[in-house]
């Protein structure tokens, strides 16, 4: 069986034949959250599905695509959909297309999820920029055979979110007189919801949103020397004083509500990567 590298190599070896253009900046989209993804000018589009070793499920397979556009007329490389641990897919394939965008040449990972407010002072449809993270359950990317041509054995994790790149944003949201909150996510594998004493857990050890992405895709990306950037839209509340439940359509619904917020967020941040 192919190697890992030489798995990555045969991806990047086929995107590279279809898309000649390049960017150094990657943005991975959150569910509900394609607002982002329309304001995006295609110039390629490649379904998952086409490409050798990308992970596919059967089920989802023939939905998400990497998209090669501009952003505010910035070029980026977007995988609209992500792959989630609680789909089935291993550490290793969640982890698979941060990997694929690094030998693409993206040095700055952009990444959008939803998830469960546990901080008391979020509201439904707040945005959090995500300051660090607590993996509760998620099971490491880089467990078994280092790639050493991507990182090494045991990489820092001091500082997952790139500080330069969240002041940025704390800039532009000034500026555009968007209110943001800053603060931990927590990962867990998911699919169920938080039972209401899980959700008090999180919020006890020290995280402020929950969710059930993200995390490897950042361990993938800081072992491959990344820049790493994410933002949560608060989706649904899990300490709350009355009986509620949490469904997955209320999250696609407020995750789309408050999307376009973070599109302008994440369009200004290119922009000002590229120097715009
Ligand atoms: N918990 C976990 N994942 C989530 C949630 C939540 O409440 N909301 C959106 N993704």
């Amino acid at each position: 069986m192919a190697t890992l590298i030489e798995q990555l190599n045969e991806s990047v070896a086929f995107i590279k034949a279809r898309v000649t253009s390049q960017s150094s900046i990657g943005i991975i989209l959150g569910s509900g959250l394609s607002n982002l993804a329309n304001q995006i000018v295609a110039e390629q589009e490649i379904p998952y599905g086409e490409i050798p070793h990308f992970p596919v499920s059967t089920v989802e397979g023939h939905r998400g695509k990497l998209i090669f556009g501009t952003l505010g007329g910035v070029p980026v490389w977007v995988m609209a959909g992500r792959f989630h641990f609680y789909e089935g897919y291993s550490a290793q394939q969640v982890a698979y297309p941060v990997r694929v965008m690094r030998l693409l040449g993206v040095e700055t990972l952009l990444l959008s999820n939803a998830a469960g407010g546990v901080n008391p002072a979020f509201e439904v449809g707040d945005l959090m920029i995500i300051k660090d993270h607590i993996s509760l359950f998620q099971v490491n990317p880089l467990l078994g055979k280092n790639e050493d041509s991507l990182g090494t054995r045991f990489p820092d994790m001091s500082e997952p979110y790139s500080k330069d790149l969240i002041m940025r944003v704390k800039d532009l949201a000034t500026r555009h007189n968007i209110s943001l909150h800053e603060g931990v996510y927590l990962g867990v594998t998911g699919p169920t919801f938080e039972t209401r004493a899980e959700y008090k857990l999180i919020h006890i050890v020290g995280g402020d949103a929950v969710g059930m992405s993200t995390v490897q895709e950042t361990i993938a990306a800081v072992h491959a020397g990344m820049k790493v950037f994410a933002m949560s839209v608060i989706t649904d509340l899990g300490i709350r004083e009355e009986e509620n439940t949490i469904t997955h359509e209320e999250v696609l619904q407020a995750a789309t509500a408050a999307e376009p917020k973070m599109t302008l967020l994440f369009t200004g941040l290119v922009q000002e990567l590229a120097g715009q």
